[in-house]
């Protein structure tokens, strides 16, 4: 079932942590570009000034469409866009702003996606496996994917995507699975994992699985990487970009961008004059990403996992 549009389960992550250390200019102009249900913009309108401008993106459709009700009433909000954040310099060239002060980016999925069994994202729900952000993109699905790809690939999915250490196995089930009847439903690829994990960790294990072919669905890992360098041209100086992980893999690709643009000359000690022209580009804020405290945990135990990092744009 679609939930209403006005009916959001997601419970925004770090807020109070976010507003305080994305915004430099109360009157600037801020890019959500993962506007899921429009929290984390909602509370960035309610400390904004009223010359402000917000704008935000996100590649579900729905959750285009229920950032615009939940944000109906913020007079700083210019545009809420469907669009992937692989196509920002398009999709930038459509605002009225084409630099901001602040750039925010909170990875992964949404409550609601994560509760809507028709998009296969849960290993706790009955729905076809589908797994697109965008099911509008035409892109494959999870089961697509299952039903498609070698032994090896599927392996190095659930290795590398979810530091599954039974990858192996689950994909080569897999493949043997396939051959008798084809992968359409989550319950298909629930019953496969369960079989192979032991009792005691086979939530751990579905949870992996599930994450690892997400990752794979919709390219996370690789969008990701292309995107920090073409966001941080975006920024104002002075402007910040505040990016919330909520796995090892994708917070490892945000502080190795960040250590990469806060350094300077990388000249050998020896040499007389920098010879490199390397000058930082960014000044990190956050020496150690920004964790919730205990009580965001116990009452929104989806934020356990949650790490923020936030980093500024210096002069060029
Ligand atoms: C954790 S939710 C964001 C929740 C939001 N901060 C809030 O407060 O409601 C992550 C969102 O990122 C979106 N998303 C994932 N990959 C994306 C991409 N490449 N481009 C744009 N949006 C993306 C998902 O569709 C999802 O709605």
């Amino acid at each position: 079932m679609i939930p209403d549009a006005n009916e959001s389960s997601h419970r925004p992550v770090l807020v109070a942590e976010v507003v305080a250390l994305l915004v430099t200019n109360p009157d600037g102009a801020y890019l959500d570009l993962t506007a899921g249900a429009g929290g984390h913009m909602k509370a960035l309108a309610s400390k904004l000034g009223t010359a402000a401008r917000l704008y935000g993106l996100d590649r579900d459709p729905q959750a285009v469409d229920r950032t615009r009700r939940n944000l109906g009433d913020c007079r700083q909000v210019r545009d809420i866009v469907h669009a992937a954040y692989g196509d920002l310099k398009t999709v930038v060239g459509q605002f009225e702003d084409k630099k901001f002060d602040g750039i925010l980016l909170d990875l992964g999925l949404s409550s609601d996606q994560l509760a809507d069994a028709e998009r296969g994202f849960s290993f706790s729900l009955e729905g076809p496996l589908d797994m697109r952000f965008d099911p509008e993109s035409g892109g494959p699905t999870a089961a697509e994917l299952l039903n498609s790809l070698s032994k090896k690939d599927l392996t190095a999915i659930f290795r590398d995507f979810g530091e599954e250490k039974q990858a192996a196995r689950i994909a080569a089930a897999i493949v043997r699975e396939r051959q008798q009847k084809m992968f359409t439903a989550s319950a298909d690829l629930t019953t496969i994992v369960s079989q192979l994990a032991p009792p005691n960790y086979r939530n751990k294990a579905l949870a992996r699985c599930f994450q690892a072919l997400r990752i794979a669905v919709n390219d996370e890992l690789a969008q990701l990487s292309k995107l920090l360098p073409i966001a941080l041209d975006f920024l104002n100086t002075g402007g910040r970009m505040a990016v919330i992980a909520y796995h090892s893999l994708e917070d490892r690709i945000v502080k190795r961008f960040f250590q990469q643009a806060a350094k300077g000359c990388t000249c050998p000690p020896r040499f007389p004059v920098c010879v490199c022209g390397r000058v930082p580009q960014m000044q990190i804020i956050t020496r150690k990403p920004v964790r919730p405290a205990a009580e965001e945990i116990a009452s929104n135990p989806r934020s356990r996992s949650a790490r923020l990092r936030v980093a500024e744009r210096l002069p060029v």
